[in-house]
């Protein structure tokens, strides 16, 4: 059994970028800690609350998963950022409803995207995750244009379209066999986005071609979009539809799912992300500098089960 045992030990000296086997070490982060990006506050009583949120959801979603969250305020500076980004092991871009080329939002996203390449290129692991206005954050990052198309895709439970091969993905192929069937055979994807990416836009655009994989996609009757993808060489993954709402959220509209197998997809899609996060070996520099960054520092709001976000985090 010698075989498999040097080509491992090549292996792991391959993925780290060590120049020797021997000063080479690869291990696991059982501590992660995810930023999740906050977005200006549009609602018209900002003031009692806070000029930007996070959703709970979001939050909720990756604890569920493993893993600590801090979250990233839209109104700092480029240093504090790019400090921040050595300190955590992944970013969630969240869903909402902010401008994706002006708003502070999108100037942050845009930091953190462009560290994020830069580390990966250099072998140093960070993967980022964006649902729905993450998700077209992305591909407006990616591509340098805003390519989004109006879909009637409002409040609509939709089954995912599997492009072929895509249950192969590095973010499918863990989720189970039963699973993958009831993704792609029941409506409990939870779509609430004006916009989408068409399949005919996406196609056309030389940049998003090349770095995304399509993994699913959906139509809205008329249109084909894209509802989730991957990128090939970077460990950076999208989704159009939201899976933090069936679990997490609340209000009584159509698009809400919350059956089983919609909770299951849930888990899984936060845990993929997490297992993700736990190969990346940022650290904040202190234990009392990562304490007051965590997300527990701060108290959600709850907002009442007939808003879209049943719980925020306002920051001032
Ligand atoms: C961001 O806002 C907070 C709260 O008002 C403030 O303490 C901090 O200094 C601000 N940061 C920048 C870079 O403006
Ligand atoms: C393609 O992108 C443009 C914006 O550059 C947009 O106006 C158009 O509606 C999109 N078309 C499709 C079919 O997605
Ligand atoms: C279920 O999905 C189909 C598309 O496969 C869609 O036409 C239909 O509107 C969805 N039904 C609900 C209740 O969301």
């Amino acid at each position: 059994m010698r075989r498999p045992a040097v080509v491992c030990v090549l292996l792991v000296a391959w993925a780290c970028g060590c120049p020797a086997p021997a000063s080479c070490s690869v291990y696991s982060n059982y501590r992660p800690v995810i930023g999740v990006l906050a977005q200006e506050n549009l609602e018209s009583d900002y003031d009692a609350k806070g000029s930007s949120y996070i959703a709970a959801s979001y939050v909720k979603y990756l604890e569920s998963a493993g893993a600590r969250v801090v979250p990233i305020r839209i109104n700092e500076t480029e240093e504090d950022y790019s400090k921040l980004f050595y300190s955590i092991n992944g970013l969630l871009l969240p869903g909402g409803d902010v401008d994706l080329q002006k708003s502070q939002f999108s100037r942050v996203a845009k930091i953190f995207y462009e560290l994020a390449i830069k580390a990966n290129d250099a072998s140093d692991y960070f993967p980022i995750w964006g649902t729905c206005q993450g998700f077209q954050q992305l591909t407006v990052l990616t591509s340098s244009k805003n390519l989004l198309t109006l879909t009637n895709t409002k409040a609509v439970a939709l089954p995912l379209v599997f492009a072929p091969g895509a249950q192969n993905s590095r973010l499918f192929k863990s989720f189970p066999k039963d699973l993958l069937h009831a993704l792609s055979s029941e409506n409990i994807t939870s779509n609430f986005h004006s916009w989408s990416i068409s399949v005919q836009n996406f196609t056309r655009s030389a940049k998003l071609k090349r770095f995304y994989k399509i993994l699913t996609t959906n139509t809205d009757g008329s249109k084909e979009f894209i509802s989730t993808m991957e990128a090939y060489r970077y460990p950076f993954y999208a989704v159009q539809w939201h899976p933090e709402k069936s679990p997490f959220e609340w209000i009584d509209k159509s698009g809400m799912v919350h059956s089983v197998s919609a909770i299951r997809a849930s888990f899984y899609t936060a845990s993929f992300f997490v297992s993700e996060a736990i190969k990346s070996q940022h650290r904040f520099p202190t234990p009392s500098e990562e304490e007051k960054a965590l997300i527990y520092n701060y108290n959600p709001v709850f907002k009442g089960m007939n808003s879209v976000f049943i719980q925020n985090y306002y920051f001032v």
